[in-house]
């Protein structure tokens, strides 16, 4: 296991479609050691998620591990860690909700995106088989950032009021306090 260098955005393959693993690679020593290496990527940097391209291996591939309370993002549902392959998403509920998004690949700053707070999740587990993850309110969120990162895509994209990019300094410092007004 290693800690891989997470690309920042500029990087191209950050911006490429990424392609589905076939069933019968999804147990090969590389994917799993792919995986590995990913897990010990999050947690050396200390985000919540964390996409197959991000690492710079261009495939389908997420992993999110949120422990409760413990994140930079405040007091937040949990998911245990979960790798999820080849996934698909199906929005149950197009209601928005908007979150100040942060990225490892767009270190230092945050964005408030609105993005639907219901969503159907199916993907492959580790094994190879089949499984389905109703995601809800902050989830959903982070589930589709992840799945945004697949598709060549990042959460700057979806910002539709400039004034809500910024750094995360005065974010603490200016945002937040207000929030919790
Ligand atoms: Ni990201």
């Amino acid at each position: 296991m290693a800690v891989r260098k997470i690309i920042r955005m500029g990087h191209p393959a950050l911006r490429r479609v990424a392609r589905e693993l076939q069933v019968e690679e999804i147990g090969s020593d590389e994917i799993h050691r792919l995986v590995a290496d990913m897990i010990d990527t999050l947690h050396d940097y200390g985000g919540i998620g964390l996409a197959a391209p991000q690492v710079n291996e261009p495939v389908r591939l997420a992993i999110i591990e949120i422990s409760g309370s413990q994140t930079r993002y405040g007091d937040v549902d949990s998911l245990p860690l979960t790798v999820f392959v080849n996934p698909t998403i199906e929005i149950l509920n197009s209601a928005t909700c908007g979150y100040w998004e942060g990225c490892l690949s767009v270190p230092g700053l945050r964005g408030f995106v609105e993005r639907p707070q219901h969503i159907k999740v199916t993907s492959r587990n580790l094994r190879g088989e089949e499984q389905n993850h109703e995601l809800e309110g902050f989830l959903a969120t982070v589930f589709q950032h992840e799945f945004d990162h697949l598709d060549g895509k990042l959460y700057i994209d979806h910002i539709t009021d400039s004034t809500k990019l910024v750094f995360e300094t005065e974010y603490e410092r200016y945002v937040l306090p207000e929030e919790e007004d």
